[in-house]
């Protein structure tokens, strides 16, 4: 009898059931009235008297248990018909979903965009169909300038006063024309040149442009600036350098490298051993930018800087063709899960 017992025991607990119907098998097997339990509890009364205390217990033991183990059972089906034919199927595997990731160029925009939010630069956009005077005359560029060459400049063929925008720089124009100085800005965006398409270049790219404009503004505050961005950017070890360069619209300018991020300055295939790679341009705003754009460089000075979004994704993350950016091959892209 306590063999019995013991063995129906078992069967309850590994008893399992694919819907409502099996756990109603299960209850008429073990629990109906001619079902196994009773027919122990019928067994009982040939049980000798000296041992019915024992048996007892352990059939009482058997009978609550199965009870329990079907109430559970029952449990997990509860509603499922219902549901069921309200078309859910609770009982369907999971479909293994791919959660979307961001694309590595808006990840590292959103971080610019962040650092420099943190000391109080604002966002703004500009179009990316310009004219003439926003994209190059303001900003003071000689008539005869190359960059106003059709090699370097997409220009729409019925109107050339119309082009693509070679830079975000048009946007400072049309901030200092529509609002008045203090301004503290950055103006991410895309941008476009004619050129031939390669590892390292691309005719259409992203820029974030940076302007800073008050009084007293210095080229320290320019330089304290972007040492703290290459630092949130790069890391804290991360050195700048400033070369002298040239652009009509900044005087005086400069380059800016960081100090390489790969082999931290000692020189490596990246840096192409030199210890330093370039990362944007800069300078004090042209006086006589200010005044085309109603500003008086007598009473506001300023800074701005201008650098690619491709490049310091390239350096961040090591990657060493600027064409993966724009083939969307899901290969590349989801390896960015998670960043934000
Ligand atoms: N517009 C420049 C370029 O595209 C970068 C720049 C921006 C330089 C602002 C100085 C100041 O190369």
């Amino acid at each position: 009898m306590n063999d019995k017992i013991q063995h129906l025991l078992d069967e309850i607990r590994k008893a399992s059931a694919l819907n409502a119907d099996e756990v109603e098998q299960i209850r008429l097997k073990f629990l109906s009235k001619k079902g196994l339990i009773s027919v122990l509890f019928d067994e009982f009364k040939t049980v000798p008297a000296e041992k019915k205390r024992e048996v007892g217990l352990l059939l009482n033991d058997l009978k609550s248990k199965a009870q329990e183990r079907i109430d559970e059972l029952k449990a997990r089906f509860d509603g499922v018909e219902e549901k069921a034919a309200a078309g859910l199927d609770l009982t369907r595997p999971v479909v293994n979903s791919q959660p979307g990731t961001r694309h590595p160029l808006s990840v590292v925009r959103n971080q610019i965009i962040d650092i420099f939010a943190r000391i109080g630069f604002t966002v703004a956009e500009g179009p990316e169909i310009e004219d003439d005077w926003h994209n190059f005359g303001a900003l003071n560029f000689a008539a005869d300038h190359p960059a106003r060459d059709m090699q370097d400049t997409f220009f729409i063929s019925t109107n050339p006063e119309i082009l693509l925008r070679t830079h975000t720089s048009s946007v400072q124009i049309r901030t200092m024309e529509e609002s008045s100085p203090p301004l503290r800005m950055i103006f991410p965006g895309r941008v476009f040149r004619n050129e031939a398409i390669s590892a390292r270049a691309h005719c259409i790219f992203h820029q974030v442009e940076g302007l800073y404009i008050a009084r007293n503004v210095s080229f320290a505050d320019l330089k304290q600036t972007l040492l703290y961005f290459a630092k949130e950017m790069f890391g804290e070890q991360t050195q700048i350098r400033l070369r002298p360069s040239y652009f009509p619209f900044t005087e005086p300018s400069g380059e800016m490298d960081v100090s390489c991020l790969i082999c931290g300055g000692k020189g490596c295939n990246i840096c192409k051993y030199s210890g330093w790679v370039e990362i944007l341009g800069c300078g004090m705003v042209n006086p006589a930018v200010l005044e085309n754009c109603g500003i008086d460089p007598d009473e506001y000075t300023g800074f701005a800087f201008g650098m690619g979004i491709e490049r310091i994704t390239m350096l961040k993350y090591q990657i060493k063709d600027l064409r993966l950016f724009f083939e969307n091959d899901v290969r590349f892209l989801k390896q960015f899960t998670g960043a934000l």
